[in-house]
């Protein structure tokens, strides 16, 4: 981890693990590792820490990726940038194009991505098309585009930002290491198209093959999907390859609303390998992870949540022992689904305009 130590913040400080030295930044990274005392004692683990990506510049761990993707395509020399997206991947595309001067398209499931999302890529300047399917097909789309050379693909299938991503697993080793004395048993993740999956088993491949950590020190990488969306889950636990595909999702975590997930191929490796494995989780078990997470101040987006969903059912499941030391990967910040929020039903109290009124709604003593 020396080699790491010097100039640039967040991600770039990370160059020597990069194909760049510097990118279209904004900054990204150096994100926090939460303590959650609460959650903890509710998971009954030696240790829980919460990487919170959605502290990002445009609130989720896409604009790891996109710092560098943007970089190659500026180097490549292409005009116009595209992605498919449940809604982040358009948001970071959208404001890091915006950055590097370029011109970016973006194709999303209508009806199905979170409004603050959307605000964001309009906010930026994407061409913003809504294609009346899922995001599956959106991607499709997108690939035939980058095939006829009307765009430069910058979703996950893209390796340049599964490069950027890395930097979450070094992040977390190092600052788990400068805590604890260890690196972490396990690190527990929400899934969608499984790129952050594939992203930190490269990093973690990488360490090790350069003598900075040893074959046992890699973290288990455990995956978590939504109940309704879960092709992954599946394929861990029937032993199937990594074509295994839904062809009907559903979830109220639209982020991971992916039915074929393009790094499967990269990512199951990860999940066997490092002896990890995935579970599947309701939409009220991530609703009540989410709710569990803001209680503890860190406020997330639905999808986020899975990875303390997942934590909390394989520790029932006697999955995950207690004298592990665990991290949760949290990917999208809460006010991209201000909706979701929303549903939490804490709304608010109307009132009439008086310090009288306030304090006898609130049932002060000194009301009357
Ligand atoms: N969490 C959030 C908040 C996401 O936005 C995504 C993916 C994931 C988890 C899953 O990550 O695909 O690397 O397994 N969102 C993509 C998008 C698909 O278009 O924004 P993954």
């Amino acid at each position: 981890f020396e080699d790491f130590e010097g100039e640039g913040s967040g991600v770039w400080r990370y160059h020597a693990a990069l194909p760049f030295d510097v990118g279209v930044t904004l900054p990204e990274g150096d994100t926090p590792l939460h303590e959650v005392p609460r959650i903890e004692e509710a998971a009954g683990v030696d240790s829980l820490r919460v990487k919170h990506e959605g502290m990002n510049p445009t609130g989720s761990f896409k604009d790891r990726g996109m710092t560098v993707g943007v970089r190659v395509a500026q180097e490549v020399g292409v005009d116009r940038l595209a992605c498919a997206s449940t809604g982040n991947t358009s948001a970071a595309l959208a404001a890091y194009g915006a950055r590097g001067d370029m011109e970016t398209l973006v194709l999303l499931p209508a009806g199905k991505v979170a409004a603050g999302k959307i605000a964001q890529a309009a906010l930026h300047k994407a061409r913003i098309l809504e294609v009346d399917g899922n995001f599956d097909q959106c991607l499709d789309i997108v690939q035939d585009l980058a095939a006829r050379g009307e765009a430069y693909l910058l979703n996950s299938l893209n390796p340049f930002r599964l490069e950027g991503q890395k930097t979450i697993g070094l992040e977390i080793m190092e600052e788990h290491y400068a805590d604890y004395g260890e690196y972490p048993d396990r690190i527990v993740l929400p899934v969608g198209n499984a790129g952050n999956t594939a992203a930190l088993y490269k990093c973690f491949r990488e360490l090790v093959k350069s003598g900075a950590i040893t074959e046992d020190q890699v973290p288990k990488l455990t995956g978590a999907q939504a109940e309704g969306a879960a092709p992954m889950v599946e394929a861990i636990h029937e032993g199937l390859d990594e074509t295994n595909r839904w062809e009907s999702v559903e979830t109220r975590a639209t982020a991971i609303r992916i039915g074929n997930p393009v790094n499967a191929p990269k990512a199951l490796p990860g999940i066997r390998e490092t002896g990890g494995t995935a579970v599947a989780v309701s939409d009220e078990e991530i609703t009540e992870a989410q709710r569990e997470l803001a209680g503890e101040g860190v406020g997330v987006e639905p999808a986020s949540a899975a990875s303390v969903a997942g934590l909390h059912k394989l520790r029932e499941e006697g999955e995950i022992e207690a004298d592990e030391s665990v991290v949760c990967l949290t990917t999208g910040h809460l006010l991209k689904d201000p909706d979701a929020a929303a549903e939490a039903g804490n709304d608010p109290e109307p009132v009439a305009n008086s310090t009288e009124a306030v304090l006898e709604h609130i049932g002060a003593e000194s009301s009357s």
